[in-house]
């Protein structure tokens, strides 16, 4: 439609102005603009780029797949998918024409629709199906390599007509095809004219084969050398690559299943015709011989038939008459002409067979036809266009007469649609004028009157009839027809040569065909004898061309039908199956004859358009209305033009709404209303509803967006409240899950000996490891309850004091006293100190001296001194101070304050070692005494550091090592303990250095080993709370 494209309109219908010159203008505008592909309606006109466009790769056939034709712009992807989805919706056959004169793109076209074709249907991915469509695809090369040679109009010119049906089965999916040939134009195999070449193949074989195969084939890699292929002059086309054709040929007819005897075949008919056009014959008085007996030999070995069988079959021939055989010779010219023949004839028997092949290869195959269902058939018909050269000849009729019939076809088709339209949808039918040029398809093909029967009755006559006979008889039998002239009939006309020429006014154009040759072309004759030589060919894939062959010489056969008859048939049973489907049409054009991708020759476009009736077609498609739709699509379309009508309509049916619509835009007046289609008149109306269209297009779809944005922010926030709900519930039923496992494994622990200390927590889930921490927090708490409400009120005071030591020993030294009660206060014992009296009285004297307030720890020591001496004292270390007394009257002899103490050094074993650290380079370094191997170490660490705790608001340095440090007379000194047996006291002395003193340390003053008592034990650095 037209407002998909910049340049020009898209549409001729929908032209202001209907006439040669807009119609000429808008295709100019369009091809100047690269756009090649322009509609009439369903109609595509496509105008030959002659340049490589970037429109038909896969992101484009995406935008067509499966789209109404108007929706997008205009492209010959869209008529093939209107011709697959007619035949998907409506299981209808359908049929894809191409049609335009030689050069105008019809092959390409045929190619461009098979590949979309092959595109769209790729959703199975069968291996069938896609060996179906790549062998669809891959025959081509084959088909044109056979068929198709460089004319001077068109490098890749098609010399034969080809149809293709494409079957597919109840899933639309293509599952075979059939390939038929029209018409090999054959006598190119022997003649070219200048500038033409002969078919590819030829070439293909002789530049592309590699050097031991030519050998093989007796050829020399000179195209120059061979009558057949030198004819037109260069052998050589710029736009094709003979080698690499070559190459693909081979690679397609391995895909296609040709096999090695099969391909070789070919390959050695086309070197045997080669090497046929070079046979030539010596022209003797009695008897015609073979000059060039080499050349004989080659094509017999490539025939695989004996030289001298076919020396004789060239040069004579067999004839039965009257029940006798007789042999009758040649004339030269006779051999030659024989030898054309044959030529031709093996080269069409190998093009007929190698599509056979193909159609073997390419067949429905029965599984698919298991279903029963019905398959469906897209036809695409690429046949040859009308052509007019300087010298026409039989071939030029036969195309230019099938060009009449495609006409005629295309006129009734469109035509008789279009009525059926109008008639259907109950709207009067307006008469346009067109040229109908049945009269001209008459002329040809009349039978008893027309040009072919008349042909036919000449071929028939038994005496020698010449080709200007047969002139003279048409001028005769056609002397009234408005279509027919010649010289005879027309003297004036000087461009008409006496007695060679005729003249047929073509719907296309005035054609002047030479008659010279008409009569043998269409008679077609091959003698007899060159059939059975084929036959006993020892070749069997040649030999298999010629089932005829076997026939036997004095057997009278039916004369077989003539060319033009044959043609004419095969043309209208072509007809009759084209009519049979639903028809979609290419018109291709040609803008130039340079093969230029600039050139607009108006001239020659023009030409085209007029004989294509191209200006017709808009006429009668318009008919009064440039444009129909059916009531849903057009509601669906414009329905946001009304208020009524958007976003839905609610009335009674579709029409309905479009009359409201239309109502309300004031096109009243414009508008026909059919059964089921709206017509609109003229094409302004529809480009002012494509224009309001246009204009609220972008608001819907802002609008679209906005609720559509909204609606999946809602969406996403839904998603995330049910997943915080999720989560909540998730979260809490793992949680309510924990604690009651906790609960489980906790319900009796208050019974249990250790209070639950045993208890393997089970490992908390991620929601439970913060609250985790605090329960078990919470439990040790509740366990240390319980284990010191075991133990009296009046035992707290020393269990504090024990959880001192132990937090300052923090496991260090397993052997602390911890088992034992404090006493504290021993030296006021008496199984400790026989002088308690005299303790008590020192300790009374302090007291009041230093106010103190209790004694904390006291007890006898043996202590080291700066001097090397070593003394027994006692200790006394108060809630403020440490005094140190003499053992027997505990006359005190020094104190400290507790806050000079900087540390306490003990060692790790049982020994009972206690250095105090003290201000001044003086420490106290003792050895605890006791009548009862007890460890009072523990005690003494726990009191001082308590006490020191206590006044200082910090921790006491409390070191335990085997090598205990300590100053004495400023001089740092390292303590070891020596365990020794057989010692009776503890006693310090020097070491062996200076530096070093040594407690002999007898193991019988050491306690037993440490005993778990009320479970208070650290396990290393524990604390015990
Ligand atoms: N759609 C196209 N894109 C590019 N080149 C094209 C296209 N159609 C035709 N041609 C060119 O024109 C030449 C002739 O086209 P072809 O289809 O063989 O013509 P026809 O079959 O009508 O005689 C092609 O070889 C090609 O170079
Ligand atoms: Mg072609």
């Amino acid at each position: 439609m037209a407002h998909h494209d910049e340049a020009g309109i898209g549409d001729f219908v929908l032209l202001d102005q209907i006439n040669i010159d807009s119609f000429m203008e808008n295709l100019q505008v369009r091809f100047n603009a690269g756009k090649i592909y322009t509609y009439i309606g369903e109609v595509c006109v496509s105008v030959n780029p002659y340049r490589t466009m970037n429109i038909y790769g896969s992101d484009v056939v995406n935008q067509y797949k499966g789209r109404e034709i108007f929706e997008r712009p205009p492209h010959i992807f869209a008529i093939a998918d209107a011709a697959y989805k007619a035949m998907k919706r409506r299981g209808q056959d359908t049929c894809i024409v191409i049609s335009g004169e030689s050069g105008s793109g019809k092959t390409e076209a045929s190619k461009i629709i098979m590949r979309y074709i092959a595109a769209v249907t790729n959703v199975s991915q069968q291996a069938e199906i896609d060996r179906v469509k790549s062998v669809l695809i891959q025959s081509n090369s084959i088909l044109e390599a056979f068929g198709n040679a460089k004319t001077n109009r068109n490098d890749n010119s098609s010399r034969f007509g080809k149809y293709m049906d494409i079957n597919f089965d109840f899933k639309h999916d293509p599952v075979g095809g059939h390939i038929s040939n029209y018409l090999l134009e054959k006598s190119r195999v022997v003649l070219q004219q200048p500038g033409e070449r002969n078919f590819h193949a030829f070439y293909q074989l002789l530049y592309g084969a590699p050097d031991a195969e030519l050998t093989k084939l007796k050829l020399v890699r000179d195209a120059a050398q061979y009558y057949y292929t030198r004819q037109g002059g260069n052998t050589r086309v710029d736009s094709i690559s003979d080698r690499q054709d070559y190459k693909s040929v081979n690679s397609a007819l391995r895909l296609l299943g040709f096999g090695a005897e099969k391909t070789e075949c070919i390959w050695k008919i086309i070197a045997a015709v080669l090497n046929l056009g070079n046979v030539e014959f010596d022209d003797n008085a009695d008897a015609t011989s073979v000059k060039t007996p080499e050349r004989l030999q080659a094509v017999g070995a490539l025939l695989s038939v004996t030289p001298a069988e076919l020396g004789k079959t060239l040069c004579q021939r067999v004839i039965a008459a009257g029940g006798e055989v007789m042999e009758k010779g040649h004339t030269g010219v006779q051999a030659t002409y024989g030898r054309d023949a044959f030529a031709k004839a093996i080269y069409e028997r190998l093009f007929t067979w190698i599509i056979q092949e193909v159609n073997t290869a390419i067949e429905v195959k029965e599984e698919s036809k298991r279903y029963r269902t019905k398959n469906t058939v897209i036809g695409v018909l690429d046949i040859y266009g009308f052509e007019i050269f300087n010298n026409n000849s039989f071939e030029q009729f036969c195309i230019n007469y099938c060009n009449e019939k495609l006409q005629q076809l295309f006129i009734e088709l469109v035509l008789r649609q279009e009525q059926e339209e109008y008639r259907k949808e109950g709207i009067e039918w307006t008469n346009i004028e067109y040229f109908n040029n049945q009269i001209i398809c008459d002329l040809v093909e009349q039978p008893h009157k027309g040009m072919i029967a008349i042909m036919d009755e000449a071929c028939l006559n038994v005496g020698r009839i010449t080709d200007q006979m047969l002139l003279e008889a048409m001028d005769k039998k056609l002397a009234n027809h408005q279509h027919y002239s010649s010289r005879r009939l027309n003297p004036m006309d000087k461009e008409l040569k006496h007695g060679e020429e005729f003249r047929i006014r073509h719907y296309a154009g005035d054609v002047s065909y030479n008659v010279t040759g008409f009569l043998d072309k269409n008679k077609d004759m091959l003698y007899q004898d060159f059939k059975r030589l084929l036959y006993s060919s020892q070749n069997e894939t040649l030999k298999s061309m010629w089932p005829e062959g076997a026939q036997h010489i004095s057997k009278t056969t039916k004369r077989p039908l003539t060319a033009g008859t044959l043609f004419k048939n095969s043309m209208i049973s072509l007809i009759t199956n084209l009519a049979s489907k639903q028809p979609h049409y290419v018109r291709c054009i040609k803008p130039n004859e340079e093969k230029s991708p600039v050139l607009f020759d108006r001239e020659r476009v023009r030409h085209q358009v007029n004989y294509l009736g191209l200006i017709e077609n808009v006429r009668v498609r318009r008919a009064g209305f440039a444009y129909r739709q059916s009531y849903d699509r057009f509601l669906r379309r414009y329905k946001m033009i009304s208020q009524f009508t958007w976003p839905n309509f609610h009335g009674d049916s579709d029409k309905e709404g479009v009359k409201i619509l239309i109502k309300e835009q004031n096109f009243v007046d414009d508008v026909k209303y059919g059964k089921t289609k709206i017509f609109l008149r003229s094409p302004q109306t529809l480009f002012a509803l494509e224009q309001a269209r246009g204009r609220l297009i972008p608001h819907i779809v802002i609008f679209l967006q906005k609720m559509w944005r909204g609606a999946l922010c809602r969406m996403r926030y839904r998603k995330m409240m049910a997943a915080r709900t999720i989560l909540h519930a998730f979260r809490r039923y793992k949680m309510r899950d924990y604690i009651t496992q906790l609960n489980t494994l906790f319900r009796n622990v208050k019974r249990s000996s250790d209070f639950g200390r045993s208890v393997r927590w089970p490992p908390a889930p991620l929601v439970c490891r913060g609250a985790v921490g605090s329960l078990r927090a919470i439990h040790r708490r509740w366990w240390a309850l319980m284990v010191l409400s075991r133990i009296p009120a009046d035992e707290r005071p020393q269990m504090r004091l024990k959880v001192t030591t132990a937090d300052a020993l923090q496991g260090r030294r397993p052997e602390w006293g911890a088992g034992r009660r404090w006493e504290g206060n021993y030296l006021a014992s008496v199984q400790e100190n026989a002088n308690t009296a005299g303790y008590v009285q020192t300790v009374s004297h302090l007291r009041s001296k230093d106010k103190f307030q209790k004694i904390m720890f006291s007890g006898l020591v043996r202590k080291f001194n700066r001097n090397n001496k070593m003394a027994e004292r006692a200790i006394i270390v108060t809630d403020t101070s440490i005094y140190k007394l003499d053992s027997n009257k505990f006359k005190c002899l020094t104190s400290h304050a507790i806050a000079d103490v900087t540390g306490v050094s003990v060692s790790p074993r049982s020994d009972q070692l206690v250095v105090l650290h003290l201000r001044g380079g003086n420490d106290l370094v003792v050895a605890l005494l006791s009548n009862k191997a007890e460890d009072r170490v523990g005690e003494l660490v726990g009191v001082v550091c308590r006490q020191y705790s206590a006044s200082q608001k910090r921790d006491l340095r409390v070191l335990v090592t085997d090598n205990v440090q300590c100053m004495l007379g400023n001089k740092s000194r390292t303590i070891g303990v020596e365990i020794m047996q057989d010692a009776q006291h503890a006693s310090f002395r020097k070491g062996p250095t200076k530096e070093a003193i040594v407690l002999v340390w007898p193991p019988h003053l050491s306690p037993p080993p440490p005993s778990i008592t009320n479970g208070l034990k650290t396990n290393g650095n524990g604390r015990i709370h």
